[in-house]
């Protein structure tokens, strides 16, 4: 008997929606909100406010681009968080809302395992190469940077994290302190792409164990711009690209310095990414390029997996439908999770 789930995806500022039958995805629907670039950065209460002008269309276009009828679907799964409080309201409210009219259960699902589990979605007429457990992965986001080792799809454990900002906040940080548009990763990836890496070197942080700090490499950023503009007032316009390209450089450094470590201690060489900023070419390519020296088997989420999308939802709702992991209408979205 084939299983079929809805996913709806609203923790930050994308209104998703996917259907997944059988692990093989039949639609994926993102709507981004494009209010927030004139605030250079998410602004919650107009997050909350556009997921509910969208979440009906795009559940209804992601039902019909799947062609299925609503009476198709045996589960509903959505985000119950980490994300904006207000945003997750507006998913979870509708998902309850849908799974009481519909009569199918809920599935309250982590943000963060999702990302993760975007590795394991499937789709018609592709190759399509997933992970073996035990694995490796490094979830990289606008608010987490985390190091997993993934046991089996339910199954995961944390073994490091970032303890201030997340490499997609130093991403964005970075790229608002140059003038740059909201979000500063994509922006960044693009000039980076035409600049010198070498041509400047920020300070790296010092962590125990698996951990990440990105702050400290924020401030250094800030404190070489503010004594460079002092000399030069055109100093980033004139140096925009080998800045990106250096300060991308140091961010993947620091990622992968402690996901080689990890690898090596824990003998595990199955390495995944995940996460909005696991889209960034200088990352995938340095990944794969060292993949063979490290003894790596990789796992690339495609692009239209990494950044937020309910694909990553569905696929998640599919392995803990099969394990029986339901949600009660009395569950209630969490802004943080352990
Ligand atoms: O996973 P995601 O869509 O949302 C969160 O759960 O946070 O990640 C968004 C983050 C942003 O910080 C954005 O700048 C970053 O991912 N990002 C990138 C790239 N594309 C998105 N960072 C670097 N290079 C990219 N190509
Ligand atoms: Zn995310």
């Amino acid at each position: 008997m084939s299983i079929t789930i809805l996913g709806i995806e609203s923790s930050c500022d994308d209104t998703s929606a996917a259907i997944i039958r059988d692990g093989y995805l039949l639609s994926n629907i993102i709507a981004n909100q494009q209010v927030h670039i004139a605030y250079g950065g998410v602004v919650p209460e107009l997050a909350s406010r556009a997921h509910q002008q969208n979440i009906i269309p795009v559940v209804d276009r992601a039902i019909k681009v799947a062609g299925i009828s609503k009476n198709e679907i045996d589960a509903i799964a959505f985000t119950r968080g980490p994300g904006l409080m207000g945003s997750l309201l507006v998913g979870s409210s509708f998902a309850k809302g849908l799974s009481l009219s519909l009569g199918v259960p809920l599935i309250d699902v982590n943000h963060l395992q999702a990302h993760i589990l975007a590795n394991f979605v499937l789709e018609k007429d592709t190759t399509n190469h997933v992970p073996s457990f035990p694995f490796l992965c490094l979830l990289v986001s606008g608010g987490h940077s985390q190091l997993v080792v993934m046991n089996d799809y339910l199954d995961m454990k944390i073994i490091g994290q970032t303890i201030d900002d997340a490499a997609g906040e130093a991403f964005d940080k970075c790229a608002k302190i140059m003038g740059l548009p909201y979000p500063g990763g994509p922006v960044i990836d693009k000039l980076a792409s035409e600049g010198n890496a070498e041509a400047f070197a920020f300070a790296k942080p010092k962590m125990t164990e698996y951990n990440y700090s990105f702050s400290g490499l924020k401030t250094s950023f800030l404190y070489f711009l503010r004594d460079n503009l002092k000399n030069n007032p055109l100093f980033i316009e004139q140096n925009k690209n080998d800045l990106c390209a250096s300060l991308q450089k140091a961010i993947i450094e620091i990622l992968l310095d402690k996901l080689l470590k990890a690898s090596n201690d824990l003998n595990i060489k199955e390495i995944a990414l995940a996460g909005g900023v696991s889209a960034n070419s200088g990352l995938r390519t340095k990944i794969l390029s060292e993949a063979p020296k490290w003894n790596w088997t990789t796992y690339l989420p495609a692009f239209k997996f990494t950044t937020d999308n309910a694909a990553m939802i569905a696929i998640t709702g599919y392995y803990k439908y099969k394990a029986e992991l339901f949600a009660s209408q009395d569950i209630v979205p969490m802004a943080r999770m352990s």
